[in-house]
């Protein structure tokens, strides 16, 4: 009897790990419950599996197979997510969607954030001189890394085309602007006109946020491409507070239509 108990839970073993690989999602992660609410409502044979304290819904959108999934705010609660994620699901690519702070002088809430490279804000060293951004090291070995880390070209691009086809919610009296650069990640919520220019004087920023990056560093470690879509909630100012407040729900409806029509062309 023991000798067939070690049987079939081998034969068991065997199926689930060679399901697991089979089984190819595309996962799209957001950090706040509604960042990920217009997805979950579009997602046909809905299903939640809780792993590691968080919830993941797998089913199907616009008739790609994908996994969803709230990582939290900040990197630690993102690392962790795309970790667990990473670790229980074959992963295609992941889109990060959500909100950010916008900072090109132009960009007004409900405009669209394109991450084609992304870099932790907050990551360096500090002196006598101040503070200054700097590299870090591989996950995986002694190497520094750059300090831009790039998204996926194809998804970049991939986005860019399908952000012709949204019809955006208009957040400021205009349609929507599409800018396509440098998104900054921090583990702050910046509303600071100072952060702000500096952000994007001394980088060329167009959006700080406080996931992307992380989610990034390991998806190019684990060679899972990538892509990070924002749309503005605020202007990382003195009010970024006040319109974050206001803004997070439609901005992120916003971001989660661009998604949608990533997912349709795919
Ligand atoms: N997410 C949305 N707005 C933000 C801001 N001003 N700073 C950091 N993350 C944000």
């Amino acid at each position: 009897m023991k000798k067939y108990f070690a049987f079939y839970l081998l034969l068991i073993l065997f199926f689930s790990s060679s399901f697991k690989v089979e089984a190819q999602y595309i996962a799209v992660m957001g950090a706040l419950e509604q960042e990920i609410d217009l997805l979950l409502g579009e997602m046909e044979k809905q299903k939640k599996i809780q792993i590691g304290g968080i919830d993941f819904y797998k089913g199907k959108i616009n008739g790609k197979k994908v996994v969803v999934l709230k990582a939290g705010v900040g990197k630690v609660n993102a690392s962790y997510s795309t970790a667990v994620l990473t670790q229980n699901f074959g992963i295609d690519a992941l889109i990060f969607t959500g909100v950010a702070g916008g900072l090109h002088p132009e960009s007004l809430p409900g405009d669209i954030i394109i991450g084609d490279r992304l870099f932790q804000h907050d990551f360096g060293k500090f002196d006598q001189e101040g503070f200054e951004v700097t590299t870090y090291r591989e996950l995986t070995g002694a190497h520094q890394t750059d300090l831009f880390i790039p998204s996926d070209s194809i998804l970049v691009f991939k986005s860019k085309q399908a952000a012709q086809q949204v019809a955006f919610n208009a957040l400021s009296g205009r349609n929507p602007n599409v800018f396509t650069g440098l998104i900054a990640t921090g583990d702050m919520f910046v509303s600071s006109p100072e952060k702000a220019q500096w952000l994007f004087g001394e980088y060329g920023a167009l959006a700080a946020e406080m996931e992307g990056a992380a989610v990034g560093h390991i998806c190019r470690t684990l060679d899972i491409p990538f892509v990070v879509i924002r749309s503005c909630s605020d202007n990382a100012n003195h009010d970024a507070r006040v319109n974050f407040e206001q803004f997070v729900g439609p901005a992120s409806i916003n971001s989660s239509r661009l998604v949608l029509s990533i997912l349709e062309d795919w």
